[in-house]
């Protein structure tokens, strides 16, 4: 069973150096080395992550695949690299995307996630509607609900910081590891797993949320919040970005010495996260949506350990809507009762 692994990662392997041997050193792959040049990723980073292109031809890797003698051919169709048709035949199933190899936490590469770009006129064709990423499927050796895309690089750099950065997208953690941000690490897609956060937990009790500033991203935040809360020892902080923009975004439009800059000192407490977050399409100038407000706050305090914090939120909450501190307690109290 070993040797079936080592197999199909020998394969991954393989695949990994065609599709990054494409994009570096090919005319197929010139539009989308200059597509990401253009973003602001350096050779250096394209390097460093092993991205890559996946031709357009539909058979580009099985071709070359074929020809290489030290792999399993009887392995192929489990490696998720190829779609099955009818025909018996195997499809590729990245064609014309830049490829983002998956690895796991010992650095094996075991899956591929591929992303359309504006070079490609897939997105205009009539009729032909595509995703922005296409993931490997689940294989043996990928569980995508376990992965999180750049830990093993990240690992002995989260140790070393105490603290881990959670990004939404692959873009925005190699964007920050080329600006210096090198303890960043990403979910396969907006949904965090608890899994993943096992992960986490072996290396760092201390978590950065630094999701899009986009209102899914919000939504994605507040769901991770949930998740991290869970595991009650970690301490948990958020950046909240301007403007909707993703942490790739920002430092594309401010530069990264402003974007670690705001990683390091625009981030909110946990509280302040959720103060902002039930504040957010509300008018506090309506009673019953204060006193909702003024509710959901307390309870979600029932979650702050330190007293002083605790104490903090009671003072601001009393000051901003003149009610006694001795009441909101009491409020508190009767969620802690809740709670147990
Ligand atoms: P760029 O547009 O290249 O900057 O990507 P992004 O990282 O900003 O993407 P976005 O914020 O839209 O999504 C965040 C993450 O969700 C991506 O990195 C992907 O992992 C995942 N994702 C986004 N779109 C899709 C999709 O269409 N299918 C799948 N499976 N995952 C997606
Ligand atoms: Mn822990
Ligand atoms: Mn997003
Ligand atoms: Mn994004
Ligand atoms: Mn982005």
């Amino acid at each position: 069973e070993n040797s079936r692994f080592s197999k199909l990662l020998a394969i991954n392997e393989k695949t990994k150096e065609f599709y990054h041997h494409i994009l570096i050193n090919t005319k197929v792959g010139e539009a989308a080395y200059l597509y990401l040049l253009d973003r602001g990723v350096k050779k250096e980073t394209i390097e460093e992550f092993k991205l890559g292109f996946s031709p357009p031809q539909r058979n580009a890797l099985k071709l070359y695949l074929d020809n290489q003698e030290d792999i399993d051919h009887t392995l192929l169709s489990e490696t998720g690299l190829f779609s099955d048709r009818d025909d018996n035949q195997l499809l590729d199933r990245f064609s014309s995307r830049i490829i983002f190899p998956i690895t796991d936490h010992r650095g094996h590469t075991v899956a591929f996630s591929g992303r359309i770009f504006e070079g490609d006129n897939s997105e205009t064709t009539p009729g032909f509607h595509s995703a922005k990423y296409v993931n490997s499927p689940e294989t043996d050796l990928f569980n995508k609900r376990k992965v999180l895309f750049n830990y093993d690089k990240a690992r002995p750099n989260i140790r070393r910081e105490g603290e881990v950065y959670l990004f939404e997208g692959f873009m925005d953690v190699i964007s920050s590891w080329q600006a210096g941000i090198k303890n960043g690490i990403a979910s396969m897609g907006t949904s965090l797993t608890q899994e993943q956060i096992k992960q986490m937990d072996r290396v760092t009790d201390k978590v950065i949320i630094a999701y899009d500033g986009d209102p899914a991203g919000l939504e994605a935040t507040k769901r991770a919040t949930e998740y991290f809360i869970e595991q009650t020892h970690f301490s948990i902080e958020i950046t909240s970005f301007p403007e909707k923009l993703d942490p790739d975004d920002y430092i594309k439009s401010r530069g990264k010495e402003a974007y670690k800059d705001f990683l390091l000192h625009g981030r909110d407490t946990l509280m302040s996260f959720l103060m902002k977050y039930y504040r957010n399409g509300k008018n506090l100038k309506n009673e019953s949506e204060r006193i909702s407000y003024i509710e959901q706050v307390l309870k979600e305090m029932t979650t702050v350990n330190s007293p002083v914090e605790r104490e903090l939120y009671f003072k601001q909450l009393a000051e901003e809507f003149k009610v006694t501190q001795d009441t909101l307690k009491e409020q508190f109290q009767q969620h802690v009762f809740e709670n147990q």
